[in-house]
């Protein structure tokens, strides 16, 4: 179950299993190309976030070129939990690209979500929404392939219009060993339409595996507000996706005016608060990341 959000306190847990079962509320930085890399997320987990994904980088790639892996992963100690998220549309590929990051990482995650014609053109993203047996076949050849059964292998997804098939989709994956699974409330087509939440809570309804929640929660307050729309009951662990860059201003009290962050907010003063980070942190980390 997930804990009272007016109680979440900054999480030590390293395993996302435990953390998923920690029965706190789950901080977690959503993968976004160019900016989830190493400082920004050095950043975010100064401000009590309890996991964070890299950016999708796409396997195929990763696997074939050093320089590519060079330029797309990058991490350090500190740098845990950590999932690794995948572009990928064959089996054997993902399997490999898990390899190589499976001793820097905790776990990888299979993009099922990027709308972007580029991606779903490639046959990567959004578009293996609708090809249910090849997410399952991926997710079962990285979980018989990677010998630590604590790495863990999630996968990313938007919903159908007919509900029907993402639960089949989910189903499936779980059938598979998949550990979790983030759901973007959203269809392909949609953009900045309002989030089906109600989807979320079919979809967990149907699944004993942890289900994160995604889209459109960017302050403490807007996760307690899906969680009360989404809560099925109270056994299954139930998580929120909060940490984005943000261009609006205002921002998390640090009760710190330096250069850098300061000490963690407390639960107190976030509460009810917004997650955007001061503007100027953002533009320090752009300046690592770009
Ligand atoms: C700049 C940016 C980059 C993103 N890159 C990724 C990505 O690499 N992989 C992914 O699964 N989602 C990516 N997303 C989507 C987010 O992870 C998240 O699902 C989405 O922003 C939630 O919707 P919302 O912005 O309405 O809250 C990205 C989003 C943004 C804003």
């Amino acid at each position: 179950m997930i804990g009272d959000i007016r109680e979440s306190k900054e999480c030590q847990l390293k395993d996302p299993m435990d953390l998923f079962h920690s029965g706190q509320v789950v901080k977690i930085c959503a993968p976004m190309v160019r900016y989830s890399k190493l400082a920004f997320r050095t950043l975010v987990r100064k401000y009590s976030c309890d996991l964070c994904y890299t950016p999708m980088i796409v396997a195929a790639d990763f696997v074939r070129s050093a320089k590519a892996r060079d330029s797309e992963f990058t991490t350090n100690k500190g740098d845990h939990p950590l999932i690794v998220q995948f572009a990928a549309k064959e089996a054997q590929v993902l399997c490999d690209a898990a390899r190589i990051v499976c001793p820097f990482a905790d776990g990888i995650d299979l993009n099922c979500g990027c709308p972007q014609r580029w991606a779903v053109s490639e046959g990567y993203g959004a578009c293996l929404i609708n090809k249910p047996e090849l997410v399952k076949d991926m997710v079962r050849h990285v979980r018989s392939q990677i010998d630590n059964p604590k790495f863990s292998v999630s996968i990313k997804i938007r919903i159908h219009e007919d509900l029907k098939r993402t639960v089949d989709l989910c189903q499936k994956a779980e059938a598979a060993g998949v550990s979790w699974i983030t759901v973007h409330g959203r269809s392909i087509e949609e953009r900045h339409q309002p989030v089906h939440y109600d989807a979320i809570k079919i979809i967990k309804q149907s699944m004993s595996i942890p289900i994160v929640a995604n889209g459109d929660i960017k302050t403490l307050k807007d996760a307690e507000n899906v969680h009360h729309l989404t809560e099925a009951d109270d056994f299954l662990p139930f998580l929120l996706d909060c940490f984005q860059p943000q261009s609006t201003s205002g921002g998390l009290s640090t009760g710190h005016r330096g250069p850098g962050p300061g000490p963690s907010p407390s639960s107190e003063e976030t509460k009810g608060r917004t997650l955007t980070l001061f503007p100027g942190f953002i533009s320090t980390a752009r300046d690592f990341i770009i």
